[in-house]
């Protein structure tokens, strides 16, 4: 089986240098309409090699051994299937750092690093810096969010929730990884519904997909991140609902709840917490990522 996916499209890896089967691979797949050919490429073939970048270019006219290239002809097989890159690696980087990945949870998305980024804004106005802070991060996925901020608040503590309990064994399995497990814990739960105590943060990055949007999904989006990762309900906005409905509830005085959205629904979000007895925060509120779109919403009591 070694080798079909490229040989079938006229490219051959056994006999090629790394840097001759890297330019094959990403020949086929630009031929078949993936966005980054030459990243995707290069990612596998690094990783198929068992090499970072650096030593890939220092090695880049070593002949292919026929166990690479038997590896790197299978993960072009998965990504012509659609499957996103880091599926395949088994890894996905956010906010510096590597993070497991499958088919469990939603693979973290740059987008999200706008949440880290007023979260710590938050933390540095208040000089929260040395209070031992709690975090309560819900549908933590990965973990990306609570972990990160574990890792970059080593006063803080944390509880991550999730429906999904295959999730959460990916999450606390990437806080081991990472080096925050004694501050780090995971409990399965809807929302807020089993949840007590006080927090200083609140976070989520929930579900937020109208029904029409879960239609137009890319095959790398649809096919391979968990439907209960993106499924909002009929407006998206579900879960922006139940979360604020208690968020009150549980949030320390001068705490704050952090939220992502979707591009379009900043107003609508905020109207929810509006509703929900909260006030946007007066200086960090609706936070744009790079390009200027809205994406993350901060409130408090
Ligand atoms: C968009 S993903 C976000 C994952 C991760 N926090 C991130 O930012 O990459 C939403 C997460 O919410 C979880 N989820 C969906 N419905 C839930 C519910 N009712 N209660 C708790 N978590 C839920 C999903 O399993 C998923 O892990």
């Amino acid at each position: 089986m070694a080798e079909t996916a490229l040989r079938h499209r006229g490219e051959r890896v056994a006999g090629l240098t790394l840097g001759q089967a890297f330019a094959a691979a990403a020949s086929v797949l630009r031929q078949a309409g993936c966005e980054t050919p030459e990243l995707d490429a290069r990612l596998l073939i690094c990783e198929a090699a068992g090499l970072t970048h650096e030593a890939y270019i220092a090695r880049a006219r070593d002949e292919v051994a026929p166990e690479i290239a038997a590896r790197l002809d299978a993960s072009i097989g998965r990504r012509l299937k659609r499957e996103p890159v880091s599926r395949i690696i088994g890894s996905r980087e956010f906010y510096g750092r590597s993070f497991l990945v499958d088919p469990n949870a939603l693979d973290p998305r740059p987008d999200t690093e706008t949440l880290i980024e007023a979260a710590l804004e938050l933390v540095e106005r208040n000089g929260w810096q040395k209070r031992p802070l709690k975090l309560l991060d819900l549908g933590t996925g990965t973990g990306c969010i609570l972990i990160t901020l574990l890792a970059e608040l080593p006063q803080a503590n944390g509880l991550g929730t999730d429906i999904s309990a295959a999730a959460l064994a990916l999450a606390a399995a990437n806080a081991r990884r990472l080096g925050v497990a004694t501050r780090a814990s995971f409990i399965a739960g809807d929302w807020l519904d089993a949840i007590g105590g006080e927090f200083d943060l609140i976070l989520a990055n929930p579900p937020y997909l109208a029904a029409s949007e879960i239609a137009l999904l890319s095959r790398e989006v649809a096919e391979f991140d968990p439907r209960l990762a993106l499924d909002g309900g009929p407006d998206g906005l579900d879960a922006y609902r139940r979360i604020t409905a208690r968020a009150g509830q549980v949030l320390a005085p001068g705490g704050r709840i952090l939220v992502e959205i979707g591009a379009t629904q900043a107003d609508d979000v905020a109207e929810i917490l509006r509703g929900a007895g909260l006030r946007l925060d007066e200086a960090i509120g609706i936070r744009p990522d790079l390009a200027g779109r809205p994406r993350s919403v901060m409130a408090g009591v």
